[in-house]
């Protein structure tokens, strides 16, 4: 076949037209689709919070939807956390330490990816929603809980996604600690080894707890735990005694002379964090023997 120069001419303009009636086709059509998604699935965008991915487009996420076997699930263009991942830095999910449901990808079972009543796209308010997956009993119904906790506050202490601190702790459980509570009254002249080391769990508990202030058992077998040697002999033995304190069970009812509503235990006379007096005495005194006269008058 022989094409003349005006033939030609005429065929590049009706390609030319062609190509520029496709193209107003197709992003009519990708208008459309767009427009067309919301038309059939507003219902899913009428809440409070809407993920600032939402704008961007359905097919940022779904970039195949209403396939019969799409490649995922809902036609995503990858799987949950990776999904995820392409507009969110993943590092911060990925520290050392990382939650289960994390780890697993399960994005989702803690955040809507469309829309949600709860910031930051919350399926649910903690602690509630923690206690989808971790037995309420754990936080609650015990003589004493830690008031932070009862408040629901799980992510003052814990990072729902990863940490570098073991627990998901975002810091050293000292610092953590220190951050509520007071410094002073760990930091007196004398400091109690365990307390100098940063180990406040070895005697607390961090949510709740059957025994005063937290503490992990019953007060005196606290400190029986490492002090076991004291069981055996006389505490604080004077001349003209062989038995000493009655300490441990033998205390058992004992009331605390100086301290109203308190038992006798081993905090009668020590304070189990830091004192200005040796021997970590709660009271002032420079040696045993003025620590007597507080319960013992002349
Ligand atoms: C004509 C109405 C209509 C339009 C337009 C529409 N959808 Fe759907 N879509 C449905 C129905 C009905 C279902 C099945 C029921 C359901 O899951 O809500 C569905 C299901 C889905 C699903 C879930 C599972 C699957 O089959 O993939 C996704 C994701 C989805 N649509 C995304 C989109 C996106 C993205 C658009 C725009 C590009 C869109 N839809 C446009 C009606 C529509
Ligand atoms: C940030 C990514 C992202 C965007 C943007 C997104 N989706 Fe989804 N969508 C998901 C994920 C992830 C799931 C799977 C949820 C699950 O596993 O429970 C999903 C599930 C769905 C489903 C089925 C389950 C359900 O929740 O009903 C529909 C329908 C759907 N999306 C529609 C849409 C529509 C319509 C748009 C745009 C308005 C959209 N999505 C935008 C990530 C996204
Ligand atoms: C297409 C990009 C994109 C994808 C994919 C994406 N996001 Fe987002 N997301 C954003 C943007 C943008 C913001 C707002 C800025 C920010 O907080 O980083 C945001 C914010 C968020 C927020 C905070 C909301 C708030 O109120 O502060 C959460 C939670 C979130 N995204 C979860 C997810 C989850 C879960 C996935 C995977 C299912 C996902 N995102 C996938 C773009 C995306
Ligand atoms: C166990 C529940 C849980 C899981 C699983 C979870 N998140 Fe979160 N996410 C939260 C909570 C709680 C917050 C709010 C943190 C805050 O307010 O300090 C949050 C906040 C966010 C934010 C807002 C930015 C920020 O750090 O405050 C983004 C983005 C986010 N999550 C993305 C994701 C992605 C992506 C995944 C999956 C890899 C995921 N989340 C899995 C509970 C979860
Ligand atoms: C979707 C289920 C799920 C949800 C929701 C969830 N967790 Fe978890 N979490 C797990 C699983 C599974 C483990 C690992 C098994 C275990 O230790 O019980 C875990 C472990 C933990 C651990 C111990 C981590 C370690 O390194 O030992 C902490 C702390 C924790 N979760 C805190 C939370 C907090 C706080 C919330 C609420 C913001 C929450 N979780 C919500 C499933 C969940
Ligand atoms: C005052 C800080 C604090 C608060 C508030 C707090 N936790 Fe913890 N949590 C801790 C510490 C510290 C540990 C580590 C205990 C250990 O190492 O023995 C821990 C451990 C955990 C574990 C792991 C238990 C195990 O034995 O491995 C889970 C699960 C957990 N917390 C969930 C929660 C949930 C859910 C909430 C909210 C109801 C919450 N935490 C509130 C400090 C806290
Ligand atoms: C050797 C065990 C032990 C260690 C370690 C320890 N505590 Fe205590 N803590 C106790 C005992 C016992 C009590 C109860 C004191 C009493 O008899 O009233 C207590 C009481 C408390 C109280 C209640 C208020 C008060 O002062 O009476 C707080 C708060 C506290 N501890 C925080 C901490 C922190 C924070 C750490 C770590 C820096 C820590 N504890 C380390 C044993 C310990
Ligand atoms: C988010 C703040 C916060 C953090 C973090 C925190 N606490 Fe507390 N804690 C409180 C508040 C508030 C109280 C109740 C008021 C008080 O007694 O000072 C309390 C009370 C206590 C009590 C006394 C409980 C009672 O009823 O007798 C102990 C013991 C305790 N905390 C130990 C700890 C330990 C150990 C840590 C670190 C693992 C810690 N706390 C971290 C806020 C916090
Ligand atoms: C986790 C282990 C541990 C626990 C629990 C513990 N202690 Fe100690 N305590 C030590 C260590 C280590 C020392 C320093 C070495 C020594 O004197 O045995 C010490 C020293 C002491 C001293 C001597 C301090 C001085 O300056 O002379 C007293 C008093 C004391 N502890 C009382 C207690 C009391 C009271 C409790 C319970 C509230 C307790 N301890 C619980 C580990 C512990
Ligand atoms: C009536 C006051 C009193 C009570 C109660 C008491 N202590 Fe002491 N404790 C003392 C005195 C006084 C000393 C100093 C003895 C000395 O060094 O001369 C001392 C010293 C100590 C020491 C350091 C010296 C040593 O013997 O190892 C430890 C550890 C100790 N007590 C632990 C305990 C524990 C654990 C309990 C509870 C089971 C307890 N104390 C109950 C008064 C008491
Ligand atoms: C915190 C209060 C308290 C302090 C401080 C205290 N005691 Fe006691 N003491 C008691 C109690 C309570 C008993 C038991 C009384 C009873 O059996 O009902 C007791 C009993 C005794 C006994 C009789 C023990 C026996 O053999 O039955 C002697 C001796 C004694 N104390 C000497 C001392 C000396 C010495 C000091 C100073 C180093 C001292 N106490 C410090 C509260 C204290």
């Amino acid at each position: 076949m022989v094409y003349s120069e005006k033939g030609l001419m005429r065929n590049t303009r009706i390609v030319f037209a062609l190509i520029f009636l496709i193209t107003l086709f197709i992003f009519s059509g990708y208008a459309d689709a767009q427009l067309d998604c919301m038309k059939c699935h507003k219902h899913m965008l009428t809440k409070k919070f809407v993920h600032a991915a939402i704008p961007m487009g359905c097919k940022a996420c779904h970039s195949e939807p209403h396939q019969k076997n799409p490649k995922f699930s809902t036609g995503l263009s990858a799987a949950t956390p990776d999904l995820c991942y392409n507009c969110h830095d993943k590092t911060k999910f990925s520290k050392k330490n990382v939650h289960a449901p994390v780890a697993g990808g399960m994005c989702s079972s803690c955040h809507d990816p469309h829309t949600s009543d709860y910031a930051k796209l919350l399926i649910g308010e903690s602690p509630d929603l923690c206690f989808t997956c971790h037995d309420k009993k754990g936080f609650s119904g015990k003589k004493i809980v830690h008031s932070p906790v009862a408040g629901g506050m799980c992510i003052t202490c814990h990072d729902p996604h990863s940490s570098g601190t073991p627990k998901l702790l975002p810091s050293d459980p000292l610092v953590l600690c220190f951050n509520c509570h007071d410094k002073t009254e760990f930091s007196k002249k004398n400091v109690h080894m365990p307390v100098a080391g940063g180990m406040c769990l070895s005697c607390h508990e961090p949510h709740v707890s059957e025994h005063i202030a937290l503490l992990t058992k019953e007060p005196v077998n606290v400190c029986l735990e490492c002090h076991e040697g004291i069981k055996k002999k006389p505490h604080v033995i004077v001349s003209f005694s062989t038995t000493g304190h009655p300490i441990g069970v033998q205390a058992k009812g004992i009331a605390d002379p100086a301290r109203k509503g308190r038992k006798f235990d081993c905090g009668s006379c020590h304070n189990p964090h830091s004192s200005e007096s040796p021997g970590l005495f709660i009271y002032k005194a420079d040696s045993s023997s003025q620590l007597c006269v507080n319960c013992h008058k002349k």
